[in-house]
């Protein structure tokens, strides 16, 4: 397809605000599961950055807390960490204070007698720092320890202190079913409040999600055809070329559906689909998602497909099927990639069929959703067209590049000039993030930690929305676990997935859009 360019830039860069975020008052942030990876490849670099654009508060601490018996060392991990995966200079000044800032406490989850002891280390640091019982908990750890931590927090007085603000964060996965998922509420209820609780899903952070909801309401022009009058349907991709990386005990349990469907994917489509909100208030935001999420009526078992890669060529590198990953079972039947239909039952979406995907190690990495429009209703060009490049009409298509690449594109149809025939040909206006706005190493969690310290639940997922998404994938992962896969593996690494999802969309006529990423 031959497409031609147009940049988009900010009218007038001296316009663009510098920012006007509030800076959270004084406290201790206490991330169990600390010597994980998440801590310091994403929560770190993430605090650190916000330290960089000053808005963290002066009196600030960071406690570790894990099982391993660590000590200064834990500090020197996280610095390393912050260099590593933040891209920040070892010389940048604020490095050696902010290191400063961080210290560990051994702790067995589930043993009651450590979280004395705990407490009493958070009320020394506090009183050393003046830091007033502001705390913010992380629940960083494996699934299993959520519940005991919290339980453990309520019976020691941690949750429901005397002064200051307490707030929890919880990671995903929240729950493997809508069964569990009820009962961790409960118990996270039980001992916070639900306004202290912050269920988090780091695709709420990233800036081009975001930007969704500004795409949509906050210009005039796309809300009039935001809908099935001139929505013919709608691809959300979440395509990944790394694969299970070390996570194998954590993967086989979970499966594409649990690990990125149910959650990043239903956030997504919540963004493209949602009645606009009367305020971006974390209330108004909640209640339109929790309605375009209820009328999506349950997905027939045929409109969920499956996939798990074997070996293969990924960006120019051979790499070993799922089933030879370090700690998986060679006989797994855990998907690695997921693909559905859904549809969603209210006026402004009846009959638009919406194309979700997700899997790991395919042939590129793209987060994308492709809002396709209907063709005009005569087509009067194309029946002149010549056989050249450019002979086909395609309709009209809006892309949300969530990354990489971060981006918004519009493709329409152009005159090709001076040829004497009136060929028509795709030409694509685009609006490249890094182009206009200068690059951002944002990772998501910046914003999302900072949300959670200032106690702005907005950008994360509330009780009824988790339980609503459980409910609609439970049945799909019942009867997946029910009957175990005909052909596993049955996609290549390095290819676009398994046949069964081209042949999902061929049912209806439609197509996955493979050309993923930014046509420049
Ligand atoms: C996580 C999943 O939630 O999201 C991972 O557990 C996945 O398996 C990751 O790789 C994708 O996040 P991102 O931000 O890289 O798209």
């Amino acid at each position: 397809m031959a497409t031609v360019q147009m940049r988009v830039r900010p009218e007038d860069l001296s316009q663009v605000p510098k920012g006007s975020e509030r800076i959270p008052e004084a406290g201790i942030m206490v991330i169990f599961g600390a010597s994980g990876d998440l801590t310091k490849r994403k929560l770190l670099p993430a605090l650190f950055h916000l330290e960089q654009v000053g808005l963290l508060p002066k009196e600030f601490a960071i406690v570790g807390v894990a099982r391993r018996p660590l000590g200064d060392e834990f500090a020197a991990d996280m610095r390393a960490g912050i260099v590593e995966f933040g891209s920040v200079d070892t010389s940048d000044p604020k490095l050696n204070d902010f290191a400063r800032r961080i210290s560990y406490f051994p702790l067995k989850f589930d043993d009651p007698a450590d979280y004395a002891g705990l407490k009493t280390e958070l009320d020394r640091i506090d009183k050393e720092r003046g830091i007033g019982g502001n705390r913010l908990f992380y629940l960083a750890t494996a699934p299993e320890y959520f519940a005991p931590i919290i339980q453990n927090l309520g019976e020691h007085k941690m949750a429901q202190p005397r002064r200051g603000q307490v707030g929890v964060v919880i990671e995903k996965p929240f729950g493997h079913d809508l069964e569990s998922a009820r009962e961790l509420n409960h118990q996270v209820n039980a001992v916070f409040q639900e306004s202290q609780v912050f269920r988090i899903d780091h695709y709420l952070g990233k800036e081009t999600v975001q930007n969704m909801l500004v795409f949509r309401f906050a210009n005039g022009i796309f809300e009039p055809i935001w809908n099935r009058n001139y929505i013919d349907h709608v691809q959300i991709t979440a395509a990944e070329t790394l694969g299970v990386e070390g996570r194998g005990p954590f993967y086989e349990k979970a499966g594409a559906l649990r690990d990125v469907v149910q959650n990043h994917m239903m956030e997504l489509l919540s963004f493209v689909t949602m009645e606009p909100p009367s305020s971006f208030d974390a209330e108004a935001v909640r209640r339109e998602k929790v309605k375009v999420w209820r009328a999506i009526p349950p997905i027939p078992i045929l409109n969920a497909v499956r996939g798990q890669y074997g070996s293969g060529i990924v960006e120019g590198q051979k790499v070993i099927g799922y089933r030879d990953e370090e700690r998986v079972n060679p006989e797994s039947g855990t998907e690695t990639y997921a693909a559905l239909r859904l549809e969603i039952e209210n006026w402004r979406w009846a009959g638009v069929p919406f194309f979700l995907r997700a899997g790991k190690r395919l042939k590129k990495r793209a987060t994308e959703i492709s809002i396709q429009f209907k063709q005009p209703p005569l087509l009067i060009f194309n029946r002149m067209a010549n056989s050249g490049p450019c002979q086909e009409i395609q309709p009209n298509l809006i892309t949300f590049r969530i990354q990489p690449d971060e981006g918004i594109s519009l493709r329409f149809g152009a005159k090709v000039p001076t040829t004497p025939n009136m060929d028509v040909c795709p030409v694509i206006m685009d609006f490249d993030y890094a182009a206009a706005f200068g690059k951002s190493s944002a990772n998501g969690y910046e914003r999302l930690l900072l949300d959670a310290m200032l106690g702005d639940p907005t950008l994360f997922s509330h009780r009824d929305g988790v339980e609503i998404n459980w409910a609609l994938y439970t049945p799909i992962l019942e009867a997946w676990a029910a009957k175990s896969p005909e052909v596993f593996p049955n996609y290549f690494a390095g290819s676009w997935g398994p046949e069964c999802s081209d042949h999902l969309l061929e049912r209806t006529g439609h197509k996955w859009r493979n050309d993923l990423g930014r046509k420049a």
